[in-house]
């Protein structure tokens, strides 16, 4: 199965996000200590942004730390960005720098904890993305 993988902090954005998907999904760990995600199917990454207001330190750190693990890494299919416009230029920033850093496909960026429209059009997206990386695997 084919899954999608996602960070969220504290404010619970992107899990609220999630939950409205319906979708199955595996949250990161927040705390570094915790144990690391066995992951053993393709995934789409929902990644929200950090940074310092200049681009600086977009990509969570947890994200970070799984992207780095080599096995990890090479089941990333795509990448959903998230974030908050009033960040401008920054907005949804972590999901170009993933999708650029591990070539992959930017699938789409949504705000906050999306809207009805954000969920739909990823559904389909997810849909037709997961159907076409099939065909051509
Ligand atoms: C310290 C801090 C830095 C942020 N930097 C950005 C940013 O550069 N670009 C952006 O689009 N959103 C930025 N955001 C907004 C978050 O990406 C947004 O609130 C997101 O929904 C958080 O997801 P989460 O609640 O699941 O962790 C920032 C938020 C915080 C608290």
């Amino acid at each position: 199965m084919s899954g999608l993988v996602y960070f969220s902090s504290g404010s619970g954005n992107t899990q609220r996000f999630v939950e409205k998907l319906g979708l199955p999904a595996t949250r990161l760990p927040i705390r570094a200590s915790a144990a690391p995600l066995t992951l053993e199917a393709p995934f789409v990454l929902i990644c929200p942004t950090y940074s310092d207001g200049e681009g600086r330190g977009a990509v969570p750190k947890q994200v970070i730390a799984l992207l780095n693990r080599p096995e990890a890494r090479s089941l990333l299919r795509g990448v959903i960005g998230a974030g908050n416009r009033n960040f401008g230029a920054q907005f949804a920033l972590a999901g170009s720098v993933i999708a650029r850093k591990c070539r992959v496909p930017l699938l789409y960026k949504f705000e906050l904890a999306g809207t009805q429209t954000d969920i739909i059009r990823i559904r389909d997206g997810l849909d037709l993305f997961w159907g076409r990386a099939k065909a051509t695997a």
